[in-house]
Order: C-alpha cells, then structure tokens, then sequence
C-alpha cells in the first residue's frame, strides 16, 4: 500500500528567489480548477478506499501538487537547462520541447537551452553529435512534426559519466522524457547528482504509447496513438464486410499493457474480439479463441480482431531482449493469422483475412490537438518543477490535477487493463466476446 513517506519529492533546497510567476499566483487558494502549492492532492478518489486506510487526515498517502510556486530555487536569467529525448518514439515529443523551451523564455527568462542528442547516448562524449542550442525560434513550429527533433536512443548509460557531462556544460535542470526505463536512468543520475551534493534537478516527463506508467491517470501521446489505431481497424472492418466470410485481423503496440487495443476497439466500437497481454485465452478447444471466432463469423458474416502485441505470449516462443532490456516478444500478429487460416481450412470454411500492423504509423504522427494541450500543460508543470529545485520526480496528471510523482513510485510497478476492472468490463460489453476464453 502507497505510504505517504514514498510519495515525498526531494527538494535541492530553500527556494531563495520571488518567482517571476508570483504575480499570478500570490492570492489563489485550492479550489476545483487550481490546487495551492501549501495543499497536498489526495491519493485515493472514493469514501471507501479513503476509509480503509484507517488514518488521520495529515498521514494519508497524498502528493505534492505541480504547478507555479511563489519562490522558487533557481535564479530566473541565470540557469542552465538541458533536454533529452529517451526511448521509443511517441506522439507529442516535440510539443513537450517546444512547451519546455516556449516556458523556460517566456516565463523565467531562461534562454540558455540545449539540447542532447539521440537519449542518454547524447550525455556521453563521443557517442552521438553534440548538444544543440533549442531557443524559440528553433523550436517554433516544432510540433507540427511527428518524433523528436533531438533524436532518440534506447539503453542506459552510465550515470557518473552522465553527470559529469552536465557539470562540465553547466546544467541545473535536467529534463528527461523518456518512459520507465529512461526514468529509471533518470533516477540513477539524480542520485550520483545529489551524493555529490550538487544543485542540479533531474525532472521527468513520462512518455509511453503504452499509457503502462502508473499513478497518472494518462501518458502524453496516448490519445493519438488510439485515434491512429482506430483508423486501421476501421479500415479492417470494411475489408471485412466487404468480403465472404472476412475476418480484419489488426495488431497494434502494446507490451505489457493493452491500453491502446481497448481505447482503440472502443472508439470504433467494431472489434468483435480485443485480444490483450493482461487477459490469458485458449486457442484450441471449443471454448478457445478460434472456435468463438469461427461461429462469429458464421452467425454474422465477417468479424474484427484486435490484438495487442504482448497477449498470447505463451504460445509464442521469443529470446533475447532490446537495448532497453524489455524482453523480446514472439510475433501474435502472425500466429493468429496463420492459426485462423489453419483452423477455417481444417473446418472446411471459406475465409478472407486481411491483416494490418499500424505499429509504427501509430507513434510517428504528430500529436492530436488534446495531445498538444496535455503536452504543454505538462511541460508548463515540468518547468515549475525544476525551477522550483524539485528533483527525481516526474510531472503527471491524476484526478484532473497535476502532480509531482517520485520517480521510483512511477516506476515502481506497470499501469495495466485490470481484468475485473471498468474499462475491461466495457470491451466485453461492446465486443462479441465471451468474458472467458478458455
Ligand atoms: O514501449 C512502447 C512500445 O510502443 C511498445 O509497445 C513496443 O513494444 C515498443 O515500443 C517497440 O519499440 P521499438 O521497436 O522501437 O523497440
């Protein structure tokens, strides 16, 4: 159970300097559209999971509110900001650089920006080009393309060599977007960076097509990648009524957590079966998957299959693992296709499958205009964050407030489909599956 204690963020020390936002905030107190830095956002969101806790008031598990202070840490003018780009691509990285560099200028007359190239590979001399300098003309219509301008990498570098870079280039504020992996290497360089008692802040902005990263209620990039998905199965479900006995057979992203298959099938509302790493089925026997598809597509003609990348591992055998250390995924996609096409032979039907694989369309388009909001607004409170002298932490949105999350709680465990949870529930309300396939 989250403790109070595990949700404390670490601070680099007492904020010395008036804010140039304090104007703005000076006389706000907590209400429904703004929470005061004094005030804490609960934990828990219902009567009964509040309860259960059994505590007083002030030992409830709580978080420290994002958003401007009235002082803050670092001298407005006088710091030096770095930025990196980790990991997959995702929609809405360069709106989170340009939110970063639009806010550093315009707000804390911060216009000494670089950024590293290629992820963690770009804090270590002589492993990818040089830092560039981001000012607001470089990053001004940054957003209309999809990736990052800075270029990414997977993989962990070494986090004394890292730090010693930003000591070398003067950095204060060190702004990692990355997901769990590269937080995990964010944290790893905010310790080195503290146990040598230096005062510069490491401060995450998570991002995972995924939407796998816990105690934000959504990742930025997410809504897009689930519009984008939506496009191909709705392009499957033509295929599919449009041929004899046709079966749109679509696999998107979506490792460990089927997010993008359940908001993407959802959407459309025209997958007959969504298929997620979180929720184990049979293949075989009368219960299993390809026997319930084959009855679908006897009783209605044609059916939609989604099925995210990590589910049905256990008939797949994979090796190895990728520079991020995520262990290799045998290919489902593939091994319904042709578990489809065996078993309509076997059973003597005739069958039109058509296959599609929007994987990286999916996360290479620029971000939606919802996405662009998310993405500024959490660049904004990541920016209020390092000024602020907030350190190992990673800015996110929960109950509609933004937070500041401790880095080893955001990576502490994986946001997953809960199978007994609501949006589960839904899928299985708008699809034509069987709560069970077994
Ligand atoms: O981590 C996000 C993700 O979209 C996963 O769902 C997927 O397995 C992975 O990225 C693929 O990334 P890449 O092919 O670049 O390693």
């Amino acid at each position: 159970m989250t403790t109070l204690s595990e949700l404390q963020v670490p601070r680099l020390g007492e904020c010395r300097f008036d804010s140039p936002l304090g104007k703005y905030v000076a006389g706000r107190r907590t209400n429904e559209h703004y929470v005061d830095e004094d005030d804490r956002v609960l934990f828990d969101d219902t009567v009964e999971l509040l309860r259960a806790r059994q505590l007083p008031l002030d030992e409830l598990p709580t978080f420290e509110p994002g958003g401007p202070r009235r002082r803050i840490f670092f001298e407005p003018g006088a710091t030096r900001v770095g930025i990196v780009t980790c990991g997959g691509l995702c929609p809405g990285l360069n709106d989170v650089i340009r939110g970063l560099v639009l806010e550093l200028h315009a707000h804390y007359a911060v216009d000494d920006v670089v950024g590293f190239r290629h992820g963690f590979a770009g804090l270590v001399p002589g492993l990818a080009p040089a830092p560039v300098a981001l000012t607001p003309d470089t990053v001004a219509t940054i957003n209309e393309q999809g990736g990052t301008i800075l270029g990414s990498s997977r993989g962990a570098q070494d986090p004394e060599v890292m730090a010693d870079c930003l000591v070398d280039l003067g950095i204060d504020i060190l702004f990692v977007i990355g997901g769990d992996g590269s937080m995990r290497g964010a944290a790893g360089l905010a310790d080195v960076l503290l146990s040598r008692g230096l005062d510069v802040a490491v401060v995450g902005i998570p991002k995972t097509i995924d939407n796998d990263i816990p105690f934000i209620g959504q990742s930025f990039g997410f809504q897009t990648a689930y519009t984008t998905a939506a496009q191909a199965i709705q392009a499957a479900r033509v295929e599919a009524q449009s041929a004899m006995n046709g079966v749109g057979l679509v696999r998107v992203m979506g490792r460990h957590s089927g997010f993008i298959a359940c908001y993407a099938s959802l959407s459309v509302h025209h997958a007959d079966f969504v298929l997620v790493p979180e929720v184990p089925f049979a293949l075989e026997g009368p219960g299993g998957f390809l026997a319930c598809l084959h009855r679908a597509v006897i009783e209605n003609g044609c059916a939609v299959v989604v099925v995210a990348e990590g589910a049905g591992q256990d008939f797949l055998y994979a090796e190895g693992s990728d520079p991020s250390g995520n262990p290799a995924l045998g290919d489902i996609g593939r091994h319904l296709r042709r578990a489809i096409t065996d078993h309509f032979a076997a059973a003597g039907t005739g069958l039109t499958l058509k296959y599609i694989d929007p994987g990286y369309t999916i996360r290479s388009v620029p971000a939606s205009a919802h996405d662009s909001v998310y993405c500024v607004r959490l660049a904004q409170a990541a920016v209020h964050a390092g000024m602020a002298g907030r350190t190992k932490l990673v800015v996110g949105r929960r109950h509609n407030r933004f937070i500041h999350v401790p880095i080893a709680q955001a990576v502490s465990y994986r946001n997953q489909v809960a199978p007994d949870g609501d949006l589960w529930l839904s899928v299985l309300e708008s699809t034509a599956q069987p709560a069970e396939m077994r």
